[in-house]
């Protein structure tokens, strides 16, 4: 057991950060947990909630005080737009004494992530997740009411991970040395097919579920129906179409950084199966 530390982490209620602030949690530190509104932000106790904006970067200033480590996100506002405030927020955390901070990767090249790596002030840590098991909620409706997943490029593959080991390898990053001007891409343990993800939740909840194979065409309707701008749905039809190798091999990030195993698609279906309706 390390120390307790005060941490400071930004995307707090998101898929990603609620597992930053659980696993700080568990591991016995402090956590600060970011949110542009304390009232919808529905923390764990124990948890000191204040508010801020990453678009406002002095608004950060009674969050970070007496802080000595930082996660970061790289987007603010609608649509994931790149935060343009890397800098100031990066300055604003070296003067309140951060000296750790972990970064979530939002993509190639965002501004927030290039403030970060040239920070030699502190120890930065780029996280780099591929696809999160979280992924598959957005199956749910379509399982629950019509026990179907609609998915285009069926036979794509993905090392998916689940997002608390992403939190699992940040709390560790954000808390122990040996971590500083690292990258780390995290992977589950195990590269599966969409029809292997869609027979794990089949299992969990205790009912077949059918694979519908769309076209690229009805793909992009169905996104579109579900409100994904095209920016997005450009990206997705790019991910799942020609998933670069990073995104299909696993690494060892996991079990090198926490020590404990990757958690496997099973175990999280498992985990989550009363979202996918009731078992049969
Ligand atoms: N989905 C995937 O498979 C995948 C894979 C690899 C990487 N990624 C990357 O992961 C990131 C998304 O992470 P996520 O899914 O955990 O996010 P998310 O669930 O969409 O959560 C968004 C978070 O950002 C916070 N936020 C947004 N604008 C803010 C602002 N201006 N000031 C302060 N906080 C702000 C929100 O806080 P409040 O609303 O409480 O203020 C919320 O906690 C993206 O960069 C994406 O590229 C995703």
């Amino acid at each position: 057991m390390t120390q307790t530390q005060n941490i400071l982490v930004t995307g707090a209620t998101g898929t990603v950060g609620r597992q930053v602030v659980a696993e700080l949690l568990t591991r016995g530190h402090r956590v600060r947990a970011l949110t542009r509104n304390a009232a919808k932000a529905d923390l764990p106790a124990g948890v000191e909630v204040v508010e801020g904006d990453l678009t406002d970067p002095d608004t950060l200033t009674p969050a970070l005080e007496g802080v000595t480590g930082l996660h970061l996100i790289t987007f603010g506002g609608a649509y994931f737009a790149p935060l343009q405030t890397g800098p100031r927020i990066l300055e604003l955390a070296r003067a309140a004494g951060v000296r750790r901070v972990t970064v979530l990767h939002g993509g190639e090249g965002t501004p927030l992530e290039d403030a970060v790596r040239a920070d030699d002030g502190v120890d930065w840590t780029v996280l780099m997740p591929v696809e999160f098991m979280a992924n598959a909620l957005e199956w749910a409706d379509g399982i629950v009411t019509r026990d179907e997943v609609r998915e285009p490029f069926v036979s794509r593959l993905s090392a998916m991970v689940h997002e608390g080991d992403i939190g699992a390898v940040a709390a560790v990053a954000l808390t122990e040395e040996g971590h500083g001007g690292q990258e780390y891409v995290i992977t589950g343990p195990e590269v599966l097919t969409v029809a292997d993800k869609v027979a794990a939740v089949a299992g969990a909840r205790g009912r077949a579920v059918s694979l519908v194979e769309l076209t690229e065409e009805q793909a992009v309707e169905q996104w579109r129906a579900a409100g994904h701008t095209d920016e997005v749905i450009g990206f997705l039809l790019e991910a799942y179409g020609s998933t670069p190798e990073i995104g299909r091999t696993v690494t060892d990030t996991v079990e090198k950084v926490t020590g404990r195993p990757a958690r496997t698609f099973r175990q999280w279906a498992q985990e989550h199966a009363e979202a996918f309706g009731p078992h049969a």
